[in-house]
């Protein structure tokens, strides 16, 4: 591992890869050079066959306690929008492989939009979900008004977005929020197990997969159907399909190439 603001890991046989917020005495708080890092590990880690899931998590108290509060404080409304913040953002949700972000300690604001945009969530029985942006007289910016109704519905996100009221790892899991909630200090490596168990399947189904969950959220069931068999036949014609169907009747493992 390096000393930056993101340090990236490599399982030796180079399928899962780590990625970990790494500003811990600022409770992981996103600023605009930890952002740049992280989208482009994650941009670099995509493109690269042999990783199947990558794990994101955070370090120390937090998964991230959101956008740079310091930063934003001195930044003019031209900065933002000069420092084009989106595009990070945009790179981060145009990541194909797996994601799964694994949730410790506090995650609010930026850091609850960071861990929605990846594709589940695992979180430590500590962690706690909230978007108190109107604390400071803001508003969630990346995605959390939407995200979050998805995730959890009208009332849940209305209460926590209005009121900043926070989820603990339980109700985040009840809301549906989160996929798993998993023992304190065992959050990263159930999250590299589960990263593993999601390795194992095709990656080319399993990244086609992927887009065709997310397009429940923006498109109309026929629509989302339609896309669903587009894909179904892309992944069939792969050759991880031929070699997932004929290691089954062969009574072996598969051995996918990402193909
Ligand atoms: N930005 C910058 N610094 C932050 C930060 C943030 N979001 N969150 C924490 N820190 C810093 C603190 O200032 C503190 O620094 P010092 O040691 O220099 O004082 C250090 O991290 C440790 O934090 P605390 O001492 O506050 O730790 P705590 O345990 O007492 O409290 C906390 C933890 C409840 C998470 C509290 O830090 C907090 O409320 N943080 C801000 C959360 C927040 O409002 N997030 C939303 C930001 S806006 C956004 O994300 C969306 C957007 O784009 C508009």
């Amino acid at each position: 591992m390096s000393e930056t603001l993101v340090l990236v890991e490599r399982e030796p046989d180079g399928k899962i890869a780590t990625v970990l917020l790494n500003r811990p005495d600022r409770l992981n708080a996103l600023n605009a050079p930890l952002m740049t890092e992280l989208a482009a590990a994650l941009t670099e880690l995509d493109a690269e066959n042999d990783v199947r899931c990558i794990v994101l998590g955070g370090s120390g108290r937090a998964f991230a306690a959101g956008a740079d509060i310091a930063e934003m404080a001195e930044a003019s409304v031209m900065d933002m929008y000069a420092a084009r913040r989106v595009d990070r953002w945009d790179a981060i949700r145009a990541v194909r492989t797996p994601l799964v972000a694994a949730v410790s300690g506090f995650c609010l604001g930026g850091g609850c939009e960071l861990a929605m945009s990846c594709d589940l969530i695992v979180a430590s029985e500590t962690a706690q979900f909230g978007q108190p942006e109107t604390t400071l007289g803001l508003l969630p910016g990346a995605g959390g008004t939407q995200r979050l109704t998805h995730a959890v519905g009208k009332a849940l996100a209305m209460d926590m977005i209005l009121s900043g009221r926070r989820l603990s790892a339980r109700e985040a899991l009840a809301a549906g929020l989160v996929a798993r909630v998993v023992a304190r200090e065992a959050w990263l490596d159930e999250a590299k197990a589960l990263a593993r168990q999601i390795a194992a399947k095709g990656p080319v189904a399993n990244r086609l997969a992927k887009e065709a969950v997310d397009r429940a959220f923006d498109a109309p069931l026929t629509v989302g159907l339609e896309y669903e068999r587009r894909a179904l036949y892309l992944a069939f014609a792969s050759e991880d399909a031929r070699e997932g169907m004929r290691a089954f009747l062969e009574k072996r493992a598969p051995e996918f190439e990402g193909r």
